[in-house]
């Protein structure tokens, strides 16, 4: 590395280039840009928004909210936002049905988004059960075990439901095997060849996800159980390669890491090791964590979020999901 050194100091001085402001920035190997951001949203099925107490500043927003949260990622330059839907407990059942009805909240939200803004927006949705299931699980559950198979089923027609209905980017969040290969078959076949698959490869079973489970109103059908049998355990690092290596060869188009800062180290393998393009997703515990340490004033919430975003980049992520990323985005456009 240091062979090309005029050697030790006082010959080098590693302070020279970071005396001024233009020389810092002139070396900056790194930049983040509203370009790298992916915003997840919230829905429901209402008028207004919606505050989520364990996410402070992100609401659920409501049917008459979506044009204008449309037009504000546009405006700012975000590429493309992430749906959620909060479905009433009422639509709720055992076998998640209403995760493949063309018309759910889901499908209409985009529907309207792509009405309004087209495709200077792009549109993920998530394929997994648990906005929709009664228990909160991603699949179908037997014997109180999640079934691989029949699942993969079910997630098939999700994914067909929500490219109808304009999707740009199917985004697996199952975990369950062989998902990506069957979701690729299905949207091909349903003449969907230009639908873009984004998979949640590394997926690990966190504790991060709590708020985002308070969200989409699945922590209290989930309860105590845990998805552990389908999520991956922290514990383990090269199985994500594993998976990494087997979603790509069952078409996925790009690939993210879950969640974002605790697992840097898989974010940067996995980009390193394929060369795809490589997302991550700051999860909703990130989020939490940041903004109470920024709102008890003992952190600086804009230098603490864009550091912790420059920091996924540095790890080689290409972009980031970050419930920030329309703040980020806006300090970005202030900071010109
Ligand atoms: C659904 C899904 C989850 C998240 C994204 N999609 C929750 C989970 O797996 O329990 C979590 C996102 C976040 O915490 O911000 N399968």
């Amino acid at each position: 590395m240091n062979t090309f050194s005029r050697g030790p100091f006082p010959a080098t001085r590693m302070r020279r280039v970071r005396r001024h402001d233009w020389s810092r920035r002139l070396v900056a190997e790194n930049q983040l840009t509203a370009n790298d951001l992916i915003w997840p949203v919230f829905v429901f099925d209402g008028i207004g928004r919606q505050p989520i107490t364990s996410l402070p500043g992100v609401d659920r927003l409501g049917t008459d909210q979506i044009e204008s949260m449309a037009q504000t990622a546009c405006d700012l330059g975000i590429p493309a936002i992430a749906l959620f839907p909060a479905t009433e407990s009422a639509l709720k059942t055992e076998d998640a049905i209403e995760a493949i009805n063309p018309d759910n909240l889901v499908c209409r939200t985009v529907r309207k988004i792509k009405a309004s803004v087209g495709d200077s927006l792009g549109v993920i949705c998530d394929v997994a059960l648990d906005p929709y299931s009664s228990h909160g699980q991603d699949g179908l559950v037997h014997d109180g075990y999640v079934i691989n198979d029949q699942t993969v089923t079910v997630l098939t027609q999700q994914a067909i439901v929500q490219a109808e209905a304009g999707c740009d980017i199917i985004a697996p969040s199952d975990m369950m095997d062989g998902r990506v290969k069957a979701i690729r078959i299905a949207l091909d076949a349903a003449g969907y060849t230009n639908v873009q698959i984004m998979s949640y490869a590394a997926k690990y079973a966190s504790s991060f996800y709590g708020p985002f489970r308070d969200a989409v109103g699945s922590s209290g059908n989930l309860g105590t159980a845990s998805k552990n049998t389908y999520q991956q355990d922290p514990a383990q690092g090269n199985e994500a390669l594993h998976e990494v290596a087997l979603d790509l060869a069952e078409g996925a188009d790009t690939v993210m890491v879950k969640p974002g800062m605790p697992y840097l180290d898989i974010v940067s393998r996995v980009k390193t090791t394929f060369g795809v393009p490589t997302f991550a997703y700051q999860v909703s515990g990130e989020y939490a964590m940041l903004s109470a340490a920024a709102e008890r004033g003992w952190l600086d919430r804009e230098k603490v979020v864009l550091e912790s975003l420059l920091g996924f980049k540095r790890a080689g992520a290409d972009g980031v999901l970050t419930y920030f990323a329309a703040e980020v985005a806006q300090w970005i456009r202030d900071s010109h």
